[in-house]
C-alpha cells in the first residue's frame, strides 16, 4: 500500500481497527442493557469523530450523541490549562454518559473533562477510548472500554491528525517525527 509521505508504517490495519470496534459495541452494549432512558454518547472533537461514528453504528442500546470540543495549554500537570471550546447541549443530569475519545495520553484532557462533567450530576459516566499511550499517563484515567494499548508513538488515521493531516486515514499509522 502506498503510505502518505509522513507516515513511516502502519500500526494497527483496517481490519484489526474494525473487529475492535465491533467487539467494543458489544461489550458497551452488553454493560448497558438495562438502561431505562437513552445513553449519551459524548464524542471529543476533533479527534473522535471516525471513531465515534464507526462505534455508534455498531451499537443497539438507545442513544443520543453530543460533542465537545477542548483545548489544552500548558505542558505540566499543575499548569495545564483545559478551556472548553464547544460545550454539549445535552442536560447531563441523572444521565448515562459515555465519553469518547480517540486517544488518551498524559490523560491531563480527559482528567479535566470528567471533573467538569460529574459537576453536572449525570447518572453515571463511562470513558472509552480507542487507543491508549500508558506509558504517557501523567493524571490517572480510569478506562472502562479499551480498543487498543500502544507504545510512544505519535500516529495519525482514524480521527488522529498530525497538524491536521491524515485524519481521514482508515488505519492508524506511526507519524515520522521529523520536527516533533
Ligand atoms: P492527554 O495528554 O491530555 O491528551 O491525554 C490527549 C489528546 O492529545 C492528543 N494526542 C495525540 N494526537 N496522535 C494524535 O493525533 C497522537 O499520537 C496523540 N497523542 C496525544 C489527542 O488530541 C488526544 O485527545
Ligand atoms: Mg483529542
Amino acid at each position: 500500500m502506498n503510505l502518505p509521505k509522513g507516515i513511516e508504517s502502519i500500526l494497527i490495519d483496517k481490519e484489526t481497527i474494525e473487529s475492535k470496534v465491533t467487539e467494543l459495541a458489544n461489550i458497551i452494549d452488553n454493560n448497558y442493557k438495562d438502561i431505562e432512558t437513552p445513553l449519551v454518547v459524548i464524542g471529543l472533537l476533533k479527534g473522535s469523530f471516525i471513531f465515534m461514528s464507526d462505534l455508534v453504528k455498531q451499537m443497539q442500546t438507545p442513544l443520543q450523541v453530543d460533542f465537545m470540543i477542548a483545548s489544552s495549554y500548558g505542558d505540566s500537570m499543575e499548569n495545564t490549562e483545559v478551556s472548553i471550546i464547544k460545550d454539549i447541549e445535552t442536560h447531563i443530569s441523572g444521565r448515562h454518559v459515555l465519553i469518547v475519545e480517540d486517544i488518551i495520553d498524559t490523560g491531563i484532557t480527559l482528567t479535566k473533562i470528567e471533573n467538569i462533567l460529574s459537576n453536572r450530576n449525570p447518572k453515571s459516566m463511562k470513558i472509552c477510548t480507542l487507543l491508549n499511550k500508558p506509558s504517557r499517563r501523567t493524571s490517572e484515567v480510569n478506562i472502562d472500554f479499551n480498543g487498543f494499548d500502544i507504545d510512544d508513538h505519535f500516529v495519525g488515521g482514524m480521527g488522529l491528525d498530525y497538524a491536521q493531516k491524515y485524519r481521514n486515514l482508515p488505519y492508524i499509522g506511526v507519524v515520522k517525527n521529523e520536527k516533533l
